[in-house]
């Protein structure tokens, strides 16, 4: 059984885990400029959240 897990970085994208490995980074800054992706502009944009994880079950 595979352990997804989303890791929301502090200031940063959603990353999205699969058994540990990153797969790929969701932004969540709305500046991307390859969307859905986070392209690393929420730097620039000088992006603030907060950071959490959450585990999904399959
Ligand atoms: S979170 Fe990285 S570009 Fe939006």
């Amino acid at each position: 059984m595979a352990k997804v897990e989303l890791d929301f970085v502090k200031d940063g994208p959603i990353l999205v885990k699969k058994n540990e490995q990153v797969e790929f980074a969701l932004c969540r800054c709305g500046h991307s400029t390859k969307k859905p992706f986070c392209s690393g502009a929420h730097m620039a944009a000088k992006f603030t959240a907060e950071a959490s994880k959450l585990e999904i079950k399959e």
